[in-house]
């Protein structure tokens, strides 16, 4: 638990834009002054945010994450107006990823039809699109026409290497290729530029160059060079839907060496995203990078200093990742002196909540369905934890899979899921319609076949030392592989009076988050995990007694190889499995059965 207490704030009068101060507001329940760690300020600060995928409407069963899209816009406008009167410049962007994963956005077609609209309400200085705009061509019209071509954000958005096409074929640019602008109060000038990673799965209506043959191959990339000198910026901004951290590709590292061989001595500061983790990196002296999460859990900070105390050209850079929440929002305005102090929310931000809570009601998004007693984890409980999802999935919810037929009643069978298919931790609380949006959308159809019993216990290890299993439509499956605990140099913390949470580690140590947390361990996790339902005790069972291997649909190729290849492996007298060998099984889905399951309490 966070301690908390009520109190009131004499300080908040005199406002400048919100709304005058009723009673409620101005009654807030900061963390235990000291509890939070302090933004650093710098001549230019930055607000960022990235992959919310459709999370405008809070985490209604996380305290950590309780502030809403309203609470964020008032926060960002309040911030702002501070900045300015400290004669400060803040910059906020975006880096894409805004369906997808939450039932504001999803339970509409396209996914964001409503929920960009009010996504949109915050007033980004900067921001692009993710892949998740761009699995179909209606995201992709949506966002190209909704938000880049818009009138508010037609000079904001920037896609240097995403091209849109328009009814007639032609192609166009999906944003700006690069903008350049000057900071309103230190007039600061800045070119800015934005890369998707080098995405394949676009659709028809898109096209997605790898970020290095953008910069390499296009003539823009060389006029911008030539009429924006070195001497002629103060700051390069690279913010795009790529990761900080990318053992791999190192798309960004591969970036920046480009940029440097034109900008050696420039600022250059990059935001990534896409992997859902905090992050942050240090390239060189004068350049870092800044990622900010997930599913408006997170606000990233970051502060440069483009010279120092010294008066030398050495840029100093801080950062900082905000928990989505209203106690830390209020808690930072409130460090922040200022002549003219302010009221925590605006008139526009108490709108923007009401907006966003009548389209949950409106999409019925509260529809309840059942009962969760207790919090299930994705990750950060060990897969054979009662408390782990996959556990109560292959323990308590598969097993009720019924299938249309009556296949051999007695026949032992094995049922596999990808991991890929669960999104989000399930946690204690009502189970509504927008849970199954958040945590497992999709339904499924169940295919079979029929294989000895020593074949079909060795599918899930063989498919576990493969590659992943994607399915489309999951957010960022790289999530899954979570390998980027890159030091383990920072202290876990154990400590029941904080609330479990991110302790991050980043080039610049253990201190990033603002809210000290109990500490989660990280599993990893593997790409399928199955139901073993035996009809024998393990002594009775003759391996080569025929049982069904139960599985997706669009898993069935990858299965068959594996099915395939320990056949062969066992130099069993068998012929290969096809295609024609996989029978349609029936049965509820898994996301039906997983309602089911709740409904009863
Ligand atoms: C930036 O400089 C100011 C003084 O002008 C100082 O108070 C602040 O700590 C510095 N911030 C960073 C990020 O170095
Ligand atoms: C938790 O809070 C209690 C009561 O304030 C205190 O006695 C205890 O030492 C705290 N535990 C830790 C690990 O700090
Ligand atoms: C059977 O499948 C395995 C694995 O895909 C493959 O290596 C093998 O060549 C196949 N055998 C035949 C006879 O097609
Ligand atoms: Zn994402
Ligand atoms: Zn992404």
């Amino acid at each position: 638990m966070i301690l908390t207490f009520v109190h009131s704030l004499a300080f908040l009068s005199g406002l400048v834009f919100a709304k005058p101060l009723q009673q409620q507001q101005a009654v807030w329940r900061p963390s235990q002054d000291g509890q939070l760690r302090d933004l650093h300020i710098g001549d230019l600060n930055f607000l960022h945010t990235t992959d919310t995928h459709g999370w405008l409407g809070s985490h209604l069963t996380q305290a950590n994450y309780d502030a809403d899209w309203g609470d964020f816009v008032s926060f960002v406008d309040v911030f702002r107006n501070k900045m300015t009167q400290l004669a400060r410049d803040v910059i906020v962007i975006d880096t894409g990823d805004k369906r997808d994963g939450n039932g504001l956005s999803d339970a509409t077609w396209p996914p964001g039809l409503r929920s960009s609209k009010i996504f949109n309400m915050l007033d980004y200085d900067l921001l692009t699109l993710g892949n998740h705009e761009l699995y179909t061509a209606d995201s992709a019209i949506l966002e190209y026409r909704g938000t880049s071509q818009s009138a508010k954000f037609k000079d904001k958005y920037v896609c240097s290497n995403v091209e849109f096409i328009e009814e007639d074929g032609k192609r166009v640019p999906f944003g700006n290729k690069f903008v350049t602008f000057e900071t309103p109060i230190q007039k600061q000038r800045i070119l800015a530029m934005s890369f998707l990673f080098s995405f394949q799965r676009a659709n028809n209506r898109a096209i997605v160059t790898p970020p290095l043959e953008e910069i390499m191959e296009k003539r823009w990339f060389q006029n911008m060079v030539e009429t924006n000198k070195e001497g002629d910026i103060d700051l390069i901004v690279v913010f795009g839907h790529l990761p900080a951290t990318d053992p791999t590709e190192r798309e960004m590292h591969k970036i920046h060496a480009l940029l440097r061989e034109h900008y050696p001595n420039t600022v250059i500061q990059y935001f990534g995203g896409h992997t859902h983790i905090r992050d942050f990196v240090q390239l060189d002296s004068k350049s870092t990078c800044l990622q900010s999460g997930r599913f408006a859990e997170t606000v990233g900070f970051l502060s440069i200093n483009t010279t120092n105390a010294m008066g030398e050209d050495n840029p100093s850079f801080t950062r900082r990742y905000i928990d989505f929440n209203k106690d830390s929002f209020e808690y930072h305005l409130s460090k922040l002196a200022t002549d003219v102090d302010t009221s925590a929310s605006t008139r526009k931000g108490e709108t923007i909540s009401r907006l966003v809570s009548d389209l949950r009601h409106e999409l019925n998004l509260n529809q309840k369905l059942g009962y969760i007693p207790a919090t299930y984890y994705v990750s950060t409980r060990p897969l054979e934890s009662e408390e782990n999802l996959y556990h109560l999935i292959t323990h308590k919810i598969l097993p009720n899979l019924i299938p249309s037929k009556n296949y051999e009643p007695i026949m032992s069978r094995f049922i596999l899921i990808n991991t890929g298919s669960v999104r989000y931790d399930l946690y204690k609380g009502p189970f509504t319609k927008d849970t199954e949006y958040i945590v497992m959308p999709f339904n499924n159809d169940w295919h079979f076949i029929t294989v000895p019993l020593v074949v079909a216990s060795k599918v899930e290890s063989y498919l576990n030392r493969g590659p992943v299993i994607a399915s489309l439509g999951i957010p960022s499956s790289l999530h899954q592989n979570q390998q980027f605990n890159r030091f383990q140099n920072c202290p876990f913390i154990e400590d029941p009076n904080l609330s479990e949470g991110y302790t991050t580690e980043d080039d610049f140590g253990c201190h990033g988050d603002d809210t000290p947390h109990n500490s989660q361990q990280e599993y990893g996790i593997p790409n399928v995990v199955q139901c073993k339902d035996m009809k024998k005790s393990k002594e009775e069972e003759d391996p080569l007694k025929m049982v069904h291997v139960i599985f997706y649909t669009f898993m069935e190729l990858d299965i068959l190889n594996a099915v395939n290849s320990i056949i062969n492996n066992l130099d069993l007298r068998m012929e290969n499995l096809t295609t024609n060998d996989c029978s349609h099984y029936g049965g509820e889905s898994t996301k039906k059965l997983l309602r089911d399951y709740f409904a009863q309490f």
